[in-house]
């Protein structure tokens, strides 16, 4: 209840200027610069004082910047936990010292924390969902006898990378014209989606589909393929998320099929809920954010747009 919801957690006073954090996992690709950009675009024009950190691509890190930003006092902290259970125990501290906690983009594991009562709300995209849609296109549009698919999964732990497989995996259940040849993790990055392809694609020659939990992984297989000599769009179809520039790109040139939308703009979404719970409003524990989807017909529509 609203009732409850108050009084478990942390209040936030209605003023003109807060100092807030917003804890970056890592900036190694164009996602999450994307993120970090629209929070420091909001900050002025939301009273926001802006305390950054980057972790770097370590939970660890992350935890550490967490714990200082709390012995600095901020107001209100914006989280992207890299990993599902690592941060639990800062987001536990944030709350334990009157902080008002919101996770972006990311989750924690909600057997152990769960919103509205150890942090305010999560406010994201339905991953499973992004998973599922990627499957049904596939599934929909893909023209050979047997698709034989490798997932590039990302970061280990991470909800996203949870949240993709099992949506994708489930779609694809059941339905024998496609086999699952093997699902490594590619940490979400380029090169590593490279490299991973490059040794996947020796074991399994015979690949006809990539699907790759985000762009940039997806963007690193291509080239892989196209290294060995595979022709993506022709004889290997690329299903992916994000809706980077890069992938864009890439669909208008014919080498990926799809990417599912993952929007990282949160600076306006999260300033509108931390507004809206300083003026007492109950916060649903999922602040959901909607995603289109590019394919040929709309990427060249979208692609000044990206990022
Ligand atoms: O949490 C969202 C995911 O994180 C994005 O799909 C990915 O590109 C980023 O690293």
């Amino acid at each position: 209840t609203g009732l409850a919801q108050a009084q478990d957690l942390p209040p936030l006073e209605q003023k003109d200027s807060y100092t807030v954090g917003f804890a970056q996992s890592e900036s190694n690709n164009p996602w999450r610069i994307a993120e970090t950009k629209s929070f420091q675009d909001t900050a002025a024009t939301c009273g926001w004082n802006l305390i950054v950190t980057d972790a770097g691509g370590s939970a660890a890190k992350q935890v550490a910047d967490v714990d200082s930003m709390i012995a600095q006092g901020i107001d209100v902290l914006f989280l992207p936990p890299r990993e599902e259970s690592p941060l639990i125990p800062a987001v536990m501290r944030a709350k334990a010292a009157g902080i008002p906690t919101f996770l972006v983009d990311r989750s924690v594991d909600p057997n152990v924390a769960q919103a509205g009562r150890d942090y305010v709300a999560f406010l994201g995209s339905d991953f499973v969902d992004q998973g599922r849609r990627a499957a049904e296109y596939m599934m929909e549009n893909f023209e050979g006898e047997q698709g034989l698919i490798i997932q590039l999964e990302g970061t280990t732990g991470s909800s996203p990378a949870n949240d993709r497989k099992s949506g994708f995996d489930e779609a694809i259940a059941g339905n024998d014209k496609f086999q699952l040849l093997e699902s490594r993790s590619g940490d979400f990055a380029r090169d590593e989606g490279r490299q991973v392809m490059e040794t996947l694609l020796q074991a399994h020659p015979d690949v006809n589909i990539v699907y790759a939990h985000n762009d940039e992984m997806a963007i690193g297989a291509i080239q892989a393929l196209e290294a060995a000599g595979r022709k993506p769009g022709e004889d290997v179809f690329v299903y992916s998320i994000d809706g980077t520039r890069d992938a864009l790109q890439a669909i208008i040139d014919g080498k990926m099929e799809v990417t599912v939308e993952s929007s990282p703009f949160f600076g306006p979404l999260a300033c509108e809920t931390m507004k809206r719970y300083a003026a007492g409003e109950t916060i649903e524990p999922w602040v959901k954010v909607e995603d289109r989807i590019f394919t040929a017909e709309n990427a060249a529509e979208h692609i000044d747009e990206a990022y």
